[in-house]
């Protein structure tokens, strides 16, 4: 069943070979009603191919406090002490931001998300994933052929997208875990592995355009970031528990939405980056 009418499908369980088809055709794969451990899902996943980033582990009080350092399953749980990670919670202000999921070194080639819902709410918590690669089919010519061949300079930049509190309250632990050095993200229009072109930025770490100015970039980035995030973009994603959501983040950013109480909502979902077995796509640019 097609989720939106340019992106996004939900299948029934099948074989690894037709979800990966799936995702390559369709940019964003739902699967309902799977019963995973975490050890469970990241086997799941490592099926279609090897995971291409690790999680801090920023719970306190889980299981996975147990082992500090990185985690391959990165969990999102929404209890007091646990430190912000990912959307709203990343912001810790109630307001989430459009993005894709990235480490804070660039990952070459095409790579996929995947989030499990391990324990859903009825109402609200959801995630709103948006199409770059229709937000570029709906360009001018004039701009397409302008954006061909920039390339996107990122940041992590905490004052960017959080609020003082927050970053004052978590300042220590996050100046020790992220870097807020410059990456070079590669082309603004990538092609996707069957061919079709998309916009690639990030619009909640992008800096300016390699060889280009802050205050140059910004006028084109505020008006790209403007014109992809209008609703005709996006498909609003209900957990239940047991899903699978699996997407292109070089093709689709998302936004959890703080539509629930983030505070005290007993709500967790688990979350791993990941390439695609047998596709070297290093060099897609
Ligand atoms: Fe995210």
């Amino acid at each position: 069943m097609k989720l939106h009418p340019g992106f996004g499908i939900q299948i029934d369980k099948c074989s690894t070979q037709q979800i990966t088809q799936n995702l390559r055709e369709h940019d964003l794969v739902l699967i309902r009603g799977h019963n995973f451990d975490q050890t469970q899902f990241k086997e799941f996943i490592t099926e279609m191919g090897p995971l291409v980033a690790n999680f801090y582990s920023f719970a306190e009080g889980s299981a996975m406090e147990l082992n500090k350092g990185e985690k391959e399953v990165g969990v999102v749980r929404n209890k007091k002490g646990y430190l912000p990670l990912g959307g709203h919670m990343y912001i810790n202000s109630g307001v989430g931001s459009w993005h894709y999921d990235e480490v804070s070194k660039n990952i070459p080639g095409l790579y996929y998300s995947a989030i499990y819902g391990a324990k859903s709410l009825t109402v609200g918590a959801n995630t709103d994933f948006l199409s770059m690669r229709l937000a570029f089919e709906r360009l001018s010519e004039g701009m397409k052929q302008t954006l061909r061949g920039l390339e996107v300079i990122n940041q992590n930049r905490p004052l960017r997208t959080w609020t003082t509190k927050s970053y004052n309250e978590n300042k220590i632990k996050f100046n020790t875990e992220m870097d807020c050095e410059e990456v070079n993200c590669g082309p603004i229009v990538k092609k996707d592995q069957m061919g079709r072109e998309s916009l690639s930025f990030n619009p909640r770490s992008w800096v300016r355009f390699a060889g280009w100015s802050e205050e140059e970039s910004t006028p084109v980035f505020e008006f790209l970031t403007k014109h992809c995030t209008i609703p005709e973009h996006t498909i609003r994603h209900n957990y239940q528990d047991g899903d699978v959501v699996m997407w292109c983040n070089n093709t689709v950013v998302h936004y959890g939405v703080a539509n629930y109480d983030i505070d005290s909502a007993d709500r967790e979902i688990w979350q791993l980056m990941f390439k695609l077995k047998g596709n070297d796509n290093d060099n897609i640019r």
